[in-house]
């Protein structure tokens, strides 16, 4: 076969974001664009002679031909082998399981997460390193210089790989190893919880809905709660992965998934609903008539995770990223465990898991996972949340009002402005930054401002510095707003502010969020000047 080396020229804008490169699919499928950035990868890595690597996607529009071409040019640059699942699917967490199982040396993963997939929609390309996690900073980076260096990328030319049945082929010397991508991933799951007690939980009558969104979780979903877990027929629904996601955008929110919260708020609600986005790695958690957010949730789960086998010895820690709700930190505090406080990206928890000193991870943009994988598992925390209801035979709500009568609770709210001019968002954030040491002791709005300060993180294992991960400010009382600019977006900017409030009075732990937290979103309003400088009068997006 002929291994053919094609002469480009370095694109603009080919730089990693917060979870990968993503773009408009459009912008992928023009002539090298695709094929100068997975070169870009193997020349940021050092290369992939020798290599063997895991490949697979969420199944949006374009994932089978880009995975040909991924194919095409590992086997060009002399990789050993390439476990890829069929039909180029694979979930994020299992990819990343796959990685690990495996010994690969990485693997690359074809998704632009909860974006909706189509040629008019976003694709994207992530690169994960031997420990099944995302590529941290200087690996990206390193990718990065890469794509502003590049001058040829190779590729073979041959037939398409058939990746339709399990089995191997070769590809000019390559061994290409076609996997059932559900089937290691369910064995994972079997080690961590008790699959009896799940399956006696369904047997005695609990109902559940899991929206897979069109998605690639469906196959996993249905193998594991309706196959090994007994949930009747119809427990999973929209699971068949489809390029476009059915028309719909797949992230697991109330807003977008929004049937399923329909449902569980309506009179004929099962006693459980769960969600999952569209590479299978974030989730949203349901039960009837409470929806339970992704903060509260990852503290409930790291409260009541010692039910579950694969946890019963205890957590070494907890780490979330720093938008993320106080929530966890009161459960780390009762554990005796420290809890570690991350900029926003899975990519930050990597080395505090490897190195043991976090079990359990989590984001409010309802992301929860621990150190099975490297990723965050939206199917796995659905999982620990049956294992618990299982064990504890109680609703999602009376576990949620106990864990706010034992712990208090942090009321929480993310504000998103989507799409805005990106020039305006920049200057926001820069003139909000300039007045930083003088916002202590003003009142705003009648908030007292109590500190302001831009997040940086020294990773205390590598040591590595990420400086400008979002602006705090603390109010008297305790609450918070953090504004952060979104690294995920294909189009302008998205600003999102964060808004937070602790309450620990019993009388006063049953509100609505956002009429709990009015006081500080008209503060973060107006010292920020969002509506003057956005052009907008409301959020687009409130979770
Ligand atoms: C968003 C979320 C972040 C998450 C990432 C990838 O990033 O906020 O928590 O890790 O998607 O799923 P952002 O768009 O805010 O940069
Ligand atoms: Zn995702």
């Amino acid at each position: 076969m002929k291994i053919t080396t094609v002469k480009t020229q370095p694109i603009d804008g080919q730089k990693p974001g917060t979870s990968g490169l993503r773009k408009k699919t459009r912008q992928f499928m023009q002539p090298h664009y695709l094929e100068n950035f997975i070169q870009s990868i193997w020349n940021g890595i050092g290369g992939v002679h020798d290599k063997v690597l895991v490949l697979g996607g969420d199944g949006r529009y374009f994932n089978d031909r880009a995975a040909q071409v991924v194919l095409r040019m590992a086997a060009a640059s002399g990789a050993a082998r390439v476990i890829v699942g069929q039909g180029a699917l694979l979930s994020t967490p299992a990819a990343s399981n796959l990685i690990r199982q495996r010994r690969a040396d990485g693997g690359i993963i074809l998704s632009a997460s909860h974006n909706p997939g189509g040629p008019d929609e976003d694709f994207g390309v992530k690169y994960n390193i031997s420990n099944g996690g995302p590529a941290p900073e200087d690996v990206t980076n390193r990718i990065f210089a890469a794509t502003q260096e590049i001058s040829e990328y190779h590729i073979v030319e041959a037939q398409d790989v058939d990746l339709s049945r399990p089995g191997k082929t070769a590809l000019a010397g390559m061994v290409v190893e076609v996997v059932d991508p559900v089937v290691d991933y369910k064995e994972l799951m079997q080690g961590l919880f008790d699959f009896d007690a799940i399956r006696a939980l369904f047997a005695s009558g609990f109902q559940m809905r899991f929206d897979a969104m069109h998605a690639v979780t469906g196959p996993y979903a249905r193998a594991i709660i309706e196959g090994e877990l007994g949930a009747p027929a119809g427990s999973v629904i929209n699971a068949t992965p489809s390029p476009d996601f059915g028309g719909g955008h797949p992230d697991p929110n109330p807003i977008w998934a929004k049937p399923l919260m329909d449902l569980m708020m309506g009179a004929e609600a099962p006693d459980f609903g769960a969600a999952s986005d569209g590479d299978g790695d974030r989730n949203m958690i349901v039960g009837r008539g409470c929806y339970v957010t992704p903060s509260d949730s990852l503290a409930v789960l790291a409260a009541n995770a010692h039910m579950a086998p694969g946890y019963r010895h205890g957590l070494k820690g907890i780490a979330r990223s720093m938008p993320t709700s106080g929530a966890a930190d009161r459960v780390a505090e009762a554990l005796g465990i420290p809890c570690f406080e991350t900029p926003t990206g899975w990519k930050f928890f990597g080395t505090l898991l490897d190195a043991g000193r976090a079990t359990i991870c989590g984001e409010e943009s309802a992301g929860t996972g621990s150190d099975h994988v490297r990723e965050k598992d939206g199917l796995w925390a659905v999982l620990l949340w049956l294992n618990i209801l299982a064990a504890r035979r109680v609703s999602v709500a009376s576990l949620i009002a106990e864990h706010w009568a034992r712990f208090g609770r942090n009321y929480y709210s993310r504000h998103d402005y989507e799409g805005i001019d990106s020039t305006a968002a920049t200057r926001l954030m820069d003139d909000l930054r300039a007045r930083l040491p003088d916002l202590p002791g003003q009142v705003v709005a009648g908030m007292t401002v109590s500190g302001a300060d831009e997040f940086a993180y020294d990773d205390p294992v590598d040591g590595s510095h990420t400086g400008g991960q979002g602006i705090r400010i603390g109010f008297d009382g305790g609450g918070r707003a953090v504004f952060r600019l979104s690294g995920t977006g294909t189009q302008g900017a998205t600003l999102r502010v964060y808004l937070e409030r602790y309450e620990s009075d019993a009388a006063r732990l049953g509100m609505e969020s956002q009429e709990a937290l009015a006081g500080i979103i008209a503060a973060a309003g107006e010292l920020a000047g969002i509506r003057a400088r956005t052009g907008r009068e409301s959020p687009d997006v409130i979770t």
